[in-house]
């Protein structure tokens, strides 16, 4: 059945792999090769290398062993991974994309397996997962797994939408061309995880995975270095709308609510700020959950009110005795296990506390 189905430029379809390069020049060859040897004949494709203006020359290489059907943008201003990736697409002149290192990292022979996938199932996103049952990565030392799992955690943390994936982060992927045209205006890529903007920003319908192990490198040397992490950190954030800042603000307005409150008390029902304090202060804390839950409500989480609000107030009261609990324990612990002054035992209490307040309210109160 697969083999009549034939992707030829006549019926709209075929694939175009956009494989962007920087300082690649030994693999292009062997590159090349692979690609033509493993994507079927029936398969009409076309490669489009994005290089900027490697120092080695990649581009000059490429348009050495250039043959038909292969196109080479030699960008001379620009620097980017993600921004080469998008370029690519919109260079890229059939109905699929295939996105994928120049390093060989990313077996070319599942190219046709992807398009396969996105053809039959419909779907705008196939992703080449190393996370899922079957995939894997070659060559990796523990620390860098131990790492990039990490990175996919926090990811997942600040953006829902890609919560039920197992590798949103993966440089090996195909994607309607249509989708990002359509979105161009509301990308802003950046960094090395162009995966990641296409699907917080394009909002695909049907997005699915397809395991696959990540070869190591035979040539040349990885660019993900320091840079590439900050990078990525504040890439999350944007994506995430800045959400973790806006809830840290709320929470430092709430102390100050409290504090208010509290003297607020001490001169309008000095009771309440001397024999009653055991009642003034519970007041103050409660005015002060109450202050960051409406804030939460109308600011930090206003697109994720779903469900009854009574409901998400409960939780919230929850969430906020969980986390005033383990800033209490940590701090205690701190100040009678190491010593340490009570001020930094209460302020690393403090930033115990804060993240389990905002773990429960990003997965459980105001989760998608
Ligand atoms: N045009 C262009 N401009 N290409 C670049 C740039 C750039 O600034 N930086 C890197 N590239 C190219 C490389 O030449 C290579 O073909 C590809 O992008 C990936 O770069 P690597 O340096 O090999 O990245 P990696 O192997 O460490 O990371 C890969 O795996 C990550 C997942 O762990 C990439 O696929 C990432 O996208 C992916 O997130
Ligand atoms: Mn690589």
């Amino acid at each position: 059945m697969w083999a009549t189905f034939a992707f030829t430029a006549e019926n709209g379809s075929g694939i175009s792999v956009v494989i962007p390069t920087y300082n690649e020049y030994d693999n292009v060859e062997l590159l090349f090769k692979e690609l033509a040897k493993s994507i079927p004949k029936y398969v009409e494709y076309e490669v489009v290398i994005v290089d900027d203006n490697s120092p080695d020359g990649t581009w000059r290489r490429a348009i050495e062993l250039l043959t038909e059907g292969t196109t080479v943008v030699r960008r001379i201003n620009l620097k980017g991974l993600s921004t080469a990736v998008i370029d690519g697409i919109v260079f890229s002149l059939k109905e699929y994309v295939a996105v994928m290192d120049a390093d060989l990292q990313h077996p070319p022979k599942y190219i046709e397996l992807f398009l396969k996938k996105a053809v039959e199932e419909g779907a705008d996103v196939v992703i080449g997962s190393r996370y899922m049952k079957g995939g894997g990565v070659e060559g990796w030392s523990k620390a860098r797994l131990l790492a990039s799992k990490a990175a996919g955690l926090i990811a997942k943390l600040f953006l829902p939408s890609i919560r039920r994936l197992s590798d949103p982060m993966s440089g090996f992927f195909l994607v309607k061309k249509q989708l990002v045209i359509n979105n161009k205006e509301r990308l802003n890529p950046q960094g090395f995880k162009v995966l990641l903007e296409i699907l917080e920003r394009c909002n695909p319908q049907k997005v699915i995975e397809v395991p696959y192990i990540f070869r190591s490198r035979v040539f040349g040397k990885s660019k993900l270095g320091s840079k590439v992490i900050i990078a990525y950190i504040i890439h999350i954030l944007k994506l995430s709308g800045w959400r973790p800042f806006k809830f840290i603000a709320v929470g430092i307005a709430g102390t100050f609510v409290n504090l208010c409150t509290l003297l607020t008390f001490r001169y309008v029902m000095p009771l309440l700020y001397s024999e009653l304090f055991i009642l003034g202060s519970a007041i103050a804390i409660e005015l002060s959950i109450l202050f960051n839950f409406f804030l939460h409500e109308v600011w930090t989480f206003k697109d994720r009110r779903f469900g009854s609000l009574i409901h998400r107030l409960l939780l919230f009261h929850i969430s906020s005795a969980i986390s005033a609990t383990a800033q209490y324990i940590s701090a205690v612990s701190i100040k009678y296990g190491l010593s340490w002054s009570p001020l930094l035992a209460q302020f690393i209490g403090i930033l115990i506390g804060f993240p389990v307040n905002y773990i429960f309210s990003e997965l459980g109160i105001w989760r998608k």
